[in-house]
């Protein structure tokens, strides 16, 4: 796997950051040990997971330690934590995630967002130590605020950060779910500082486009003015989430399902959908696949999370690593509109 710097920190992580938010959930520990001990042969380092994975999966029985708890012990079993670059979150965990569902034990999902934990700097302080103790590490790679939160100010939040790089817990910060202002304030509060800045930003992307102006709540998809900002700041790196939309890329059917889909149900995503399978049929991989290789060649350049269920979805997703694609196909596959 090709290695890429990660902005312009002069570290340099696989091209690939590999997605561990369902593993010690819906993943098993045997398919999830194999994924990973997979990526680290196939030459992947860089390690995706969060301080909340994945509370919301199951009926209950999850509180969001699971995928944290297990990429440690899987650390320690293999020995493998100083050939990794390791990346977790916080401010996404829920406040009692033992308590948030209702009677049904259905999640009532638009109380979740008022139940973060948010960014203050005591609650990063906290968290940062169980995520340790969890991960079974000394220091966190790259540790992201998870979410904005906009009832902590960005000052307070960075300043904690800040303090984690200082005292070695940390190498790095980044931030996610954050719109380009907010990360152009952030940038701008860590100078006036003299402070750590967020060195990448972790965002929904994917090749199918929402429709204008749609409302995706706490979280931020990529859009135009996005792109500009990171074309003109290449010392913040573009990570890019769901980046196969849970996938919807080959399957109608699970395309009709998706619970996103009405944000994307729109004749651009049908022309786009078009042109992806013509070409996807003329090079014989699949949708899902060149999608991936559209982002692995994208500009500005992204390191897309690849998040998969199962080993067959791992040795399928990882083919597109040998896809390569011409400027002309790039600019078809950009150009695909309506
Ligand atoms: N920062 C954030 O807020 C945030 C949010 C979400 C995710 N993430 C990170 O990004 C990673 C990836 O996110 P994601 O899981 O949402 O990614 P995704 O690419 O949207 O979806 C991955 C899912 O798609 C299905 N899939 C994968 N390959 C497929 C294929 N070839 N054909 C058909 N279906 C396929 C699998 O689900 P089934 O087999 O169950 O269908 C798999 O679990 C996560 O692990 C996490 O680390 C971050």
């Amino acid at each position: 796997m090709k290695m890429v710097e990660l902005g312009k920190t002069g570290e340099q992580v696989s091209q690939v950051s590999l997605g561990c938010m369902l593993m010690g959930s819906t993943i098993d520990a045997a398919t999830s040990y194999a994924m990973l001990d997979c990526f680290v042969e196939d030459g992947g380092t860089f390690l995706d997971t969060a301080n909340c994975y994945a509370w919301w999966v199951g009926n209950g029985e999850f509180i969001g330690d699971e995928s944290e708890t297990l990429l440690g012990e899987w650390m320690q079993a293999r020995g493998s934590r100083d050939r990794l670059f390791l990346a977790t979150k916080t401010g996404a965990r829920l406040k009692d995630p033992a308590h948030i569902r209702n009677a049904q034990g259905d999640i009532p999902w638009e109380k979740v967002p008022g139940e973060y934990q948010g960014l203050a700097k005591d609650t990063i302080k906290r968290s940062v130590e169980d995520s340790l103790r969890r991960l079974r590490t000394d220091h966190i790679d790259l540790y992201y605020a998870h979410i904005d939160d906009r009832n902590t100010a960005l000052e307070e939040t960075l300043d904690a950060l800040n303090d984690l790089v200082q005292e070695g817990k940390v190498r790095y910060i980044g931030c996610s779910n954050y719109r380009t202002w907010r990360m152009e304030r952030a940038r701008a509060i860590s100078a006036a500082h003299g402070w750590v800045h967020y060195v990448a930003a972790q965002q929904e992307y994917s090749y199918l486009r929402p429709k204008p102006g749609v409302d995706f709540g706490v979280g931020a998809h990529v859009d135009g003015e996005m792109l500009d900002y990171f074309r003109a700041n290449d010392e913040i790196a573009l990570v890019a989430y769901s980046p196969l939309l849970k996938g919807i890329y080959d399957d109608a059917e699970k395309r009709a399902r998706y619970y996103n889909w009405s944000l994307y149900d729109s004749d651009d995503s049908r022309v786009r959908l078009d042109v992806l399978s013509k070409m996807a049929g003329e090079l014989g991989v699949s949708n899902s696949q060149l999608v991936l290789a559209w982002l692995l060649h994208h500009q500005p350049q992204v390191i897309p999370i690849f998040g998969m269920s199962g080993m067959a979805q791992y040795e399928h997703n990882m083919g597109a690593l040998n896809i390569t694609l011409s400027d002309a196909q790039m600019a078809e596959l950009n150009a695909a509109s309506a």
